[in-house]
This record gives C-alpha cells, sequence and structure tokens, in this order.
C-alpha cells in the first residue's frame, strides 16, 4: 500500500510516486490465429508492421518449437504513426511453452505507459519494491529501443512503464538490428548517453544506417481519405482506452489509482454490478475496468481478459468508412450500451479473428483541469448514424496524429 506523505521528485514537481503516467503508449495480444490476426490487424486495420523478433533463437529451440507443433514462433511489433510499435501481436502457444503455463484467459500481452523521463522508469522499481507490487523486469528492449520497467497488476495483467520509444521516420525504417547490442537486460544506471550518440557510435563503428525492416503495403491504394489514397477508407491516430475485465473491481481500482496514478474519472453502474474508467491526462479515460463476472453474460469472448481495446481513427466520416469496410470485409461488428463508453459518443466494436472486440471511434472527450466529465453523452445505434454530426466544444481539440495519414 502506498506510504503516506512520502513525495518523490518527478523533473522538479515533488510528486506521490516517482513517475507520472502520461499516456497508453503500447498494447498487446497473445494469439493463437496469427495469420488471420496479421490480415486484421495489418490489412484490415492499417498498422504497419516495424520488426519481428523470433523466439526460436537457436536451432535447438526451434526444434523444440517444431516438435510441439508450433510452428510461427515470431512477435510481431506495429506501428501508425511515428512510435516504433503502438501494438504487438505475439504467438501464445510459443509463449505458454516456453514458461510452462497454460495462459488461459490472460492473452493480454502487456499494456503499456508512457513516462516523461529515463529516471521515471528507472526510480520506479525501488518504488514497486517498496509497494511490493511484483516486478517482472526492467531494462531496455529491442526491438524498439524503449526503456523499461515491467509489473503485474493484481489481476496478473502485465503493465509497462516505458520512456524514449524508438521514432520511425518519413521513410519507414526500423532502427539495424546491428544497433541491439544497446539492449539492457538489467536496471539501467544513470545517466545514459543519448541517442544521437548512439546514433553517432553506430556510424563510427560502419553499421548501414538503412539496413532496418521496413513494411509496404499489400493491398492497393484505392480510397479517397479525406484528400490522401490510402488502401482503407480510415487512418488509425491514436490506440486505447483499453478495458479490461477484472476478478475485483475494487482492487483494482485501488492498484490502478493508488500503485499507478491514475485519476478515477467516471464509476458506472451497469447491471448492479460497478465499472470503473481511469485517466492518465486529459482524455476521459485511457483505462476502464470491468467487473469479470459480467464477461460471460454481456457476450464477451472467455478466451480473453480483454474487453476491448480502442483504435481512434482521424474523423466521423473516417469512422463510418472504417465500419463500412470492415462488414464488406466479413468482420462482425457490435454494439456495446453507451454507458460503457462514456466520453465517446459514436462506437462501434469490430470483433478480432480470435474474438477479441476492438472499439472504432473518432471522438473522446476532454476532462480539463477542472476533473470533471461532461456525465452524459449522445447514443445513436449504429444503423442511425447520420451522415455528418455537429461539433462539440472540444471537437478535433485533441489531435495529436497530423499525418502524413500514409
Ligand atoms: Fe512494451
Amino acid at each position: 500500500m502506498a506510504t503516506q506523505n512520502k513525495t518523490y521528485n518527478v523533473g522538479g514537481v515533488q510528486m506521490d510516486r516517482p513517475f507520472k503516467i502520461r499516456r497508453l503508449g503500447h498494447f498487446g495480444f497473445n494469439v493463437v490465429n496469427m495469420d488471420s490476426s496479421l490480415d486484421f490487424y495489418r490489412n484490415l486495420l492499417g498498422f504497419k508492421m516495424s520488426d519481428m523478433n523470433n523466439f526460436a533463437s537457436s536451432p535447438e529451440r526451434a526444434k523444440k518449437f517444431e516438435d510441439m507443433g508450433i510452428t510461427d514462433t515470431r512477435g510481431r511489433f506495429f506501428h501508425y504513426g511515428g512510435d516504433h510499435h503502438a501494438f504487438v501481436l505475439f504467438p501464445k502457444k510459443t509463449l505458454d511453452a516456453m514458461r510452462g503455463v497454460d495462459s488461459g484467459d490472460q492473452n493480454i500481452n502487456q499494456i503499456t505507459w508512457q513516462t516523461g523521463s529515463l529516471a521515471e522508469v528507472v526510480n520506479s522499481v525501488e518504488y514497486f519494491q517498496e509497494h511490493e507490487v511484483h516486478i517482472n523486469r526492467s531494462g531496455r528492449d529491442m526491438p524498439g529501443s524503449n526503456w523499461h520497467t515491467y509489473v503485474l497488476d493484481v489481476d496478473g495483467h502485465t503493465n509497462e512503464l516505458y520512456y524514449g520509444m524508438e521514432q520511425i521516420g518519413w521513410d519507414g525504417r526500423s532502427k539495424p538490428l546491428d544497433m541491439y547490442y544497446r539492449k539492457f537486460t538489467e536496471k539501467a544506471s544513470l545517466p545514459q548517453p543519448s541517442e544521437e550518440d548512439e546514433v553517432e557510435e553506430a556510424v563510427a563503428k560502419g553499421i548501414d544506417l538503412t539496413s532496418g525492416f521496413r513494411d509496404t503495403e499489400d493491398l492497393p491504394r484505392k480510397f479517397d481519405v479525406e484528400g490522401m489514397l490510402l488502401a482503407r477508407p480510415f487512418k488509425v491516430t491514436k490506440i486505447g482506452p483499453v478495458d479490461i475485465f477484472v476478478d475485483d473491481v475494487d482492487a483494482a481500482v485501488r492498484f490502478y489509482t493508488e500503485e499507478m496514478g491514475f485519476t478515477l474519472t467516471e464509476d458506472v453502474q451497469y447491471e448492479g454490478k460497478r465499472f470503473a474508467f481511469l485517466r492518465a491526462g486529459t482524455e476521459h479515460h485511457s483505462l476502464s475496468l470491468w467487473p469479470k463476472s459480467m464477461r460471460k453474460e454481456m457476450g464477451f469472448w472467455e478466451g480473453s481478459t480483454c474487453a476491448s481495446f480502442g483504435v481512434e481513427v482521424g474523423s466521423y466520416e473516417q469512422l463510418r468508412n472504417a465500419v463500412a469496410f470492415l462488414k464488406e470485409n466479413g468482420v462482425e461488428i457490435r454494439e456495446v450500451p453507451a454507458s460503457l463508453h462514456p466520453g465517446v459518443d459514436y462506437a462501434a466494436y469490430a470483433i478480432d479473428p480470435e474474438g477479441h472486440a476492438i472499439q472504432l471511434y473518432c471522438y473522446m472527450e476532454n476532462v480539463g483541469w477542472q476533473g470533471s466529465s461532461r456525465g452524459t453523452i449522445q447514443h445513436t445505434p449504429i444503423s442511425e448514424w447520420p451522415e455528418t454530426i455537429k461539433p462539440l466544444s472540444d471537437t478535433y481539440a485533441d489531435q495529436t496524429y497530423m499525418g502524413p495519414l500514409g
């Protein structure tokens, strides 16, 4: 439990924790059906692959997986903008075999939060130790180059704090494999050399800076997305919120508010049960905690503790077009009661090949410094969505993805 009155210096500000979560940085699933998941997330939703890592890292390991009937042992990293990865798909059977467990419905690979500095990530280790939060590891992973500390929540979901995600630029190319020697398998000492120094060192070593992975579109770019020709009639512009099922909502709220520093925006009572919506910044919510006892009753897939993973698209027009495009491509679209997506007006839930619900939306209410939410949100069934809508006071007010769209 939190130690009362102890404060930590975060960039010169005395805070209750040695870190401040700024936003959801990335998220991922462990999947059984990798090929169909790849088709869904890469071809239909438009995430671009930034790198792969192969868990069959030696001939002996590869043989072991082969003997177990596991053929695809690679994890995939995806980006929609500059961040090296905003989404990952990892092979569930491979991970289970490596760990010697049946992970069951725990197929969320990670829920990952961005902090503002390397010091925050490193200093979080001692804090989590003091608070008896289970730490998986701290260091720096490649691919992605982000410095991290991994912890478990009270339900066993992997949460990551990170700083310094590799940025993918105009040519869409990731960092060369030859630069992976800057990986860390233990907590980093401070300070560390800057990325510019790392690049200078790589140049001095004769590493080809253009030898990293680059994904290219398979589908024809035939859709006019507000003036830009893309392979699908919309563009993912932000990830989140993440809605998860937990055993005990009260206990999970305590963990995410007290240990992680989230703010409770809204509590919803649905069918007599508590659903809690939490924010890290000015977004209405980045994370919501739903009672697992309602999972089956509400028709959600029992194979996952993820109720839904949100992807924002660039506009209302794109949202309508996304729903039509996904339907045309055989994707099931569902609705979820409006009270369970507070702060979001128009939302549709696409079911991925595994069974996860992917929340498509284009607007989320901003919660300002006063800390109060608007309270009610209009709900219109998808079949009655109008062609155009009126702006709200904060429409287009929090656009963080400014393009290029593709
Ligand atoms: Fe991560």
